[in-house]
């Protein structure tokens, strides 16, 4: 059989998608680019945004002539968790439709999806220890440590779609990434929606500092990343780890939402402005190579012109070497579609441009201070610019290097001389190896 996976959303999704991959061909199944040639189509949805899910009806109305006697359409991920049934009434030519705990049901829901429509959406818990992953980059593995969330910020769906937090063993974990190790990777990524509340539901405290340090020294020489951090949970000895470790990457991406309390309060966000201009400040100085980056949503529902100069001025203060910016979505189901005060499009439109002119502004800044520096990069793949054996790669402190080099050298570190800096990306030279190439700069 072969079958074709097609992944929107997040990190979340690309991890299971590997892990999909992983049960599917460990069965025998052949995974194949061409969608024209699949007996399977498997398609893993996001409804964070609308803008999202648009995108994926699009898609899968595009999807509809590939449809023959026999092929099978699997739609999983958080819109399926989210909608359920709704997908097979708007896109009656779905065969089987799956929730974000079922994927590793995966296989048994498309042999049953062959006699007739299947939902299956319970959230049973997610039980990871034996199901295989295959990695879509050989170089970079995706681990998660804790699924779901239980935060509730009120303008987001996630919770309702990826369900309560369940954090994986420390055992569990650590066999994954001891064998991702053997199998020669050079990056690992922790993903979690807040990897920070890693270990509370299952040790009765957090523990993600530790574990983190844990994972760093058993695999040395391998680059440890990870996502994201919740500003709520996170503390002085997560900066103390990151800076003792050589091989933790210097990039922290720590949301902050929005810069005014009253807005943030609304938000159910945990915090006010001086504790996220606090932790800001600590790691700054204790960790002052750490890049970071930050997800903000303008056009909350009650936002007024001095809740989003307090955005800027917050913006401004903490310099980020990048940021996210997102429109606030009305999401049907929490409880910030509950609020009155809705902003009007051209203002929102006005702070959005704005925002992100600031924003960039701080990016372009930030990748010029790089000039000059030598970095280890992992090169990631050819590089998007129209030249011919162009790479491109990512530092520790998470830029994107674009430089000229063979095309054996992906998925190695390399050490690259940063020599320009453009708004989103840097342009470098490969300079020779020294002793070790994992250092992250000089
Ligand atoms: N768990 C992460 C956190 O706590 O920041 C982020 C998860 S979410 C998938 C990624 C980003 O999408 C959020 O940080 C937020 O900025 C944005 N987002 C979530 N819901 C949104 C909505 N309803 N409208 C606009 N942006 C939204
Ligand atoms: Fe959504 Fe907030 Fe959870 Fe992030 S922490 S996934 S923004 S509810
Ligand atoms: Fe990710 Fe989208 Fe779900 S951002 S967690 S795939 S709603």
């Amino acid at each position: 059989m072969k079958f074709a996976t097609v992944v929107f959303g997040c990190q979340m999704n690309i991890h299971d998608s590997e892990r999909i991959d992983g049960l599917l061909t460990s069965e025998g199944w052949e995974k194949t680019e061409n969608l024209k040639s699949a007996d399977v189509v498997i398609l893993l949805t996001c409804c964070v945004r609308e803008s999202a899910e648009e995108r994926f009806w699009g898609y899968l109305q595009s999807l509809k002539p590939l449809k023959r006697k026999g092929t099978i359409f699997a739609v999983g991920g958080c819109l399926a968790q989210e909608i359920g049934t709704g997908i097979f009434n708007r896109a009656p030519h779905v065969d089987l439709v799956f929730g974000t705990h079922q994927y590793v049901n995966i296989l048994d829901l498309i042999w049953r999806s062959m006699k007739g429509p299947v939902c299956s959406l319970e959230m049973d818990g997610l039980n990871l220890a034996s199901a295989p992953l295959r990695r879509r980059e050989g170089f970079r593995a995706w681990v998660p440590i804790i699924h779901g969330c239980n935060n509730f910020c009120s303008y987001c769906i996630v919770p309702y779609t990826r369900g309560k937090e369940i954090s994986r063993p420390r055992e569990e974990i650590f066999r994954e990434i001891d064998r991702l190790a053997q199998e020669g990777v050079k990056e690992i990524v922790l993903l979690g929606q807040n990897v920070n509340s890693y270990g509370k539901d299952i040790y009765g405290h957090r523990e993600f500092p530790r574990l983190l340090g844990e994972i760093a020294e058993r695999l040395p020489g391998v680059w440890v990343r990870f996502l994201t951090s919740h500003p709520r949970d996170f503390d002085e000895a997560l900066v103390e780890v990151v800076s003792s470790h050589d091989n933790i990457c210097r990039y922290i991406h720590l949301p902050v939402q929005a810069g005014s309390d009253r807005i943030l309060l609304k938000m159910n966000r945990g915090y006010n402005r001086d504790f996220y201009l606090r932790l800001v400040e600590l790691i700054r100085e204790r960790s002052p190579r750490c890049s970071i980056s930050t997800d903000i949503i303008v056009g909350f529902p009650g936002e007024k012109e001095r809740d989003f100069q307090d955005t800027v001025d917050l913006v401004e203060r903490c310099a980020f070497d990048s940021a996210f910016t997102y429109i606030y979505n009305r999401r049907e189901g929490t409880k910030a579609a509950e609020l009155g005060g809705e902003v009007p499009r051209e203002k929102i439109m006005e702070r959005f441009h704005k925002l992100t002119s600031l924003t960039d502004k701080l990016t372009f800044e930030s990748n010029r201070r790089e000039r000059g520096s030598v970095q280890v990069v992992l090169v990631e793949g050819k590089s998007k610019k129209d030249q011919e054996n162009m790479l491109k790669g990512r530092t520790s402190r998470n830029k994107v290097v674009n430089f000229l080099g063979e095309e054996k050298l992906i998925g190695e570190f390399v050490r690259v001389k940063i020599e320009e800096a453009g708004k989103f990306s840097l342009l470098g030279r490969i300079v020779p190896d020294k002793e070790s190439s994992r250092q992250h700069s000089e």
